[in-house]
């Protein structure tokens, strides 16, 4: 059976400024979704990471579906006259145009989305992130389908000794998409010169090279090629596949222990570690911490069933505790040297004007 799985995700306004969204904003999206998901959608799912809204959606239509799409934006609309009528900050904010034009892919919300066979069992993690960027899930991604040191897998299961597919975006290129197809393991060092660069490459999916089924599926969008100035960071979704001909669960959540230092956290300006967090976590230090949720679901012909909290477990709160450390020994050096972004990446640009007018004041000593 054909199902299509999207996840479609926004921040439509929140509390206390990039916190969470309200119960009643939350009620909204899930009440508008409910009540015309029939017909439309085989299941659904609701959350929030941080100030962001995810729709998970399973369906027939296929991907890039003006319905399916239609459905997410007015769902948002209806969340954001709560959340103007509420007063939370940035209402609607993610809604970048005013009009839907069948497809929500550059108008602000961010889309990951597949169409699949479904497998008589279907495993598949479904990641929301906070207060980063889409190419904060490259790292994990070459590590978990490209190195046998995150993925034993690689060496050790006949079904994926192929290697994997990578299709990468630049996401600087604004007049289409501009991408590349790379295969692992024979373009390994072309594909670690482009991941290495996370605000101008990302993923967009992975594909299997022994069946050419798709693994992985990335929120791409950039807002501020969209908006044309700052409006907040791309917070990234991600579909993963997982176990047999694709990496097991384990192999591909190993790389988050890392919590390696992504962009994000205040005023998206700052190398922060990626913090692995339980599902429907708020903000709570520095506008962050960078942060990553993680669900786990057994699909049956399109039902998604009782979704695990993967970040949920013992084991991840001492990477919580390393990550919280990580991010205190950066955040120490305040605005010095790698502890924030470069130039380009500053999203906020009163700094340019600062620096300009300090250029008029240098002058070349005789
Ligand atoms: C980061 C983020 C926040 C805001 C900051 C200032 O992605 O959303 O750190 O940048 O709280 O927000 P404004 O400019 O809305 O006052
Ligand atoms: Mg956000
Ligand atoms: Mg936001």
């Amino acid at each position: 059976m054909k199902v299509t799985i999207s996840a479609i995700k926004a921040d439509i306004g929140a509390i206390a400024g990039h916190i969470c969204p309200s119960p009643g904003v939350v009620n909204a999206v899930t009440e508008f979704v409910k009540k015309n998901a029939k017909g439309l959608l085989i299941d659904y799912y609701i959350g929030y990471c941080g100030d962001d809204i995810h729709i998970l959606m399973t369906h027939q239509r296929g991907v890039g579906s003006a319905e399916i799409h239609g459905l997410a934006w007015e769902a948002f609309k209806a969340g954001t006259a709560v959340a103007k009528a509420e007063g939370l900050y940035g209402a609607g904010q993610d809604l970048l145009k005013d009009s839907f034009s069948g497809n929500v892919r550059g108008l602000g919300p961010g889309v990951a989305e597949m169409e699949i066979e479904e497998r008589p069992a279907e495993p598949f993690l479904f990641f929301a992130a906070d207060k980063t960027e889409p190419g904060a899930f490259n790292l994990p991604l070459y590590l978990a389908f490209a190195d046998p040191m995150y993925c034993p897998g690689l060496m050790l299961s006949p079904t994926m000794a192929a290697g994997f597919s990578f299709t990468i975006m630049d996401v600087n290129y604004t007049e289409g998409d501009r991408i590349i197809k790379l295969n692992a393991p024979e373009d390994l060092y072309d594909i670690a010169a482009l991941l290495r660069d996370n605000h101008r490459f990302v993923i967009e999916s992975i594909h299997s090279r022994k069946t050419g089924e798709i693994a992985v599926a990335c929120s791409t969008t950039r807002l501020h090629n969209i908006a044309g100035k700052y409006v907040g960071k791309d917070d990234p979704v991600m579909l993963v596949r997982v176990q047999s001909q694709f990496p097991a669960t384990g192999e591909v959540l190993a790389p988050f222990e890392i919590a390696h230092y992504v962009a994000g956290d205040c005023r998206g300006s700052h190398n922060v570690p990626l913090m692995p967090v339980k599902k429907n976590s708020t903000i709570g230090y520095f506008d962050g911490p960078a942060m990553v949720q993680c669900l786990g679901f057994s699909m049956k012909e399109g039902k998604l069933g009782t979704p695990v909290d993967i970040f949920d477990h013992p084991y991840w709160d001492w990477v919580r505790q390393k990550a919280a450390q990580k991010m205190s020994e950066i955040r120490r050096q305040g605005f010095s040297g790698p502890a924030m972004v470069g130039m380009e990446e500053l999203e906020y640009g009163g700094i340019a004007e600062r620096l300009h007018r300090l250029e008029e004041k240098f002058s070349v000593r005789k």
